[in-house]
């Protein structure tokens, strides 16, 4: 058994965590923390987890965290650096839902999250855990820092083509719609239920910290050029789900797009190329860690080739993905408590 510890359990993502983790045949979750419910029993701040989870919050540096063979942390940025240098000294392995560990240049990472990093001794050793791209290493990483939930999105709906060549990575458009959970679970004046219900708008236009995230990924895949990449995130409301509409333009006509998606994903279990033409919707794979990707080319050459990605951004664009990087980290089936298909409606 795999004996683990949430910091940051009572968050969407920490809760996520618990669910799946109650699911999952080789694992005990030991340690969940909130400074906020500190001394309760997890079901009575979750209900849903009543005669399923058996645990008492306690605070976020308990030192009973020490002897957890792996530490989710579900914090806000600028947490889990203060807390990961010592409890990876102690031999614990790390999962950081966070963005603390995901940007390699300590200075593009300050730049865009406005604080001093705590650790950047350790960013090289940061594996990002993207397991469609990076999954040998993260097999052998102590440290693994899970993917945002728009470069999720973007990420796999781009990787196929920037890593074959087959589009001009100078010009690419994402446009992707977020659920009201992607803000998480604190009290916030833009995420109230009058600010957001019946309404739609696009927000952080000039730039978002996920811009630079995506565009480290595809820079690193992308042989010989850096990526420019327009990335303008929406507020739907809804609770779950990422949908991005992706835009590229083809480096010739008869290239065939969905040949080389379905080849590229064909042994994934969490990606799913559906028929070229397809339209995916968020409530296929809302609760499950599947994301689906549909390919619609340009009717002439002029026209540019559309992706479509959805995502549930709480599951594989967060506690489902961390779930398939602990999988690996421990050698485990990758799919390991992670079978659930989506819900419907
Ligand atoms: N929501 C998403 O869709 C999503 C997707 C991908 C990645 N992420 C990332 O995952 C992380 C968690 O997101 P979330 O949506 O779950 O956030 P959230 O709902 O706001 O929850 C935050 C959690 O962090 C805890 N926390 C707050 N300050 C802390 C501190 N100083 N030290 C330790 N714990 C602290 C809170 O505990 P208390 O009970 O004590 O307040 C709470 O449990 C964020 O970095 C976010 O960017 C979120």
């Amino acid at each position: 058994m795999i004996s683990v510890g949430i910091v940051g359990a009572t968050g969407y993502t920490g809760v996520e965590l618990l669910r799946l983790l109650s699911a999952h045949e080789g694992v005990e979750v030991k340690v969940a923390t909130s400074n906020s419910e500190k001394g309760k029993v997890v079901s009575a701040v979750f209900p849903s987890l009543r005669s399923i989870i058996d645990l008492e919050f306690v605070e976020h540096d308990s030192k009973q965290l020490n002897s957890c063979d792996l530490i989710f942390f579900a914090t806000p940025h600028a947490t889990a650096m203060h807390h990961v240098p010592k409890l990876l000294e102690q031999g614990c392995k790390i999962i950081d839902l966070s963005a603390d560990f995901r940007i390699k240049s300590p200075d593009v990472w300050e730049h865009w999250y406005e604080v001093k990093h705590a650790c950047p001794e350790l960013l090289p050793s940061a594996v990002y855990g993207l397991p469609e791209l990076n999954r040998v290493e993260i097999k052998s990483a102590n440290l693994v820092a899970n993917p945002g939930c728009y470069p999720t999105a973007i990420t796999l709906a781009l990787l196929p083509a920037i890593k074959n060549g087959l589009i001009n990575a100078k010009d690419i458009i994402a446009d992707a719609k977020s659920g009201v959970s992607g803000a998480g679970r604190k009290a916030a004046l833009a995420s109230q239920f009058s600010e957001v219900s019946e309404s739609f708008k696009a927000y952080s236009v000039s730039g978002h910290r996920h811009l630079p995230e995506i565009a480290q990924t595809l820079s690193n895949v992308q042989q010989d050029n850096d990526v420019n990449l327009t990335f303008v995130p929406h507020l739907v409301p809804m609770n779950r789900g990422i949908f991005a509409t992706v835009y590229v333009k083809p480096m010739g006509h008869s290239i065939d797009m969905q040949k080389h998606y379905a080849d590229f994903y064909a042994e994934e279990k969490f990606v799913d190329v559906m028929p070229e033409g397809s339209h995916p919707e968020t409530r296929s794979v809302k609760t499950s860690n599947t994301c689906q990707i549909a390919v619609h080319p340009g009717n002439s050459e002029s026209q540019p080739t559309v992706i479509l990605s959805v995502i549930d951004n709480l599951v594989k664009g967060a506690a489902g993905q961390a779930v398939q990087n602990m999988n690996l980290m421990f050698g485990l089936d990758e799919d390991t408590g992670l079978f659930a298909p989506g819900l419907v409606p």
